[in-house]
């Protein structure tokens, strides 16, 4: 079936069988290729955003994202410039293999676009659903906080 919905800003529009998860659509038909993992939505590892909510893209069907505007992974940096979320995760040494990056990245972005100055305790409850086999969690939830400042500016400009 034909299906259109937003991309990282992009309009796309693309012929998909029914069946096909939103996590094989975005790597198979869009080259989308942030990481996917357990694919049963138990490592949060191909967390996307839909509609400013974080999904896990595995239990989604493609089909249920018609006329959705989505952010990967992808989206995330300025062409060549990291996001500031990114550069804490840089500057914290926030990720090791990197596999489980792309999910605890889009995870964040989605949480503190809402709520910027979650604390701690928040963002460790928000990432337990993104497991992270070798970095541990103490750097991840550092950058975290180091980009809390830049959602703030972003949210006050935005009511002002
Ligand atoms: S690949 Fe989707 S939760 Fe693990
Ligand atoms: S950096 Fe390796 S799983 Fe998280």
């Amino acid at each position: 079936m034909q299906l259109q919905f937003e991309v990282n800003g992009q309009a796309v529009e693309i012929d998909i069988a029914p069946r096909t998860t939103l996590c094989d659509c975005l790597r198979d038909h869009l080259n989308l290729t942030g990481h996917a993992g357990c694919e049963h939505g138990a490592c949060g590892a191909c967390t996307v955003i839909v509609d400013g909510q974080a999904v896990r893209s595995c239990l989604m069907l493609a089909v249920q994202v018609a006329g959705a505007s989505i952010v990967t992974v992808e989206g995330l940096a300025d062409g060549d410039e990291l996001s500031p979320l990114q550069e804490a995760f840089r500057k914290h040494h926030a990720l090791q293999c990197g596999f489980c990056t792309p999910g605890m990245l889009t995870t964040l972005h989605a949480l503190l676009s809402d709520e910027p100055m979650a604390d701690a305790d928040r963002i460790r409850d928000v990432l337990s659903g993104n497991l992270c086999r070798c970095t541990g969690y103490i750097p991840i939830v550092e950058a975290a906080l180091e980009a809390r400042e830049h959602y703030a500016k972003k949210q006050g400009s935005k009511a002002g």
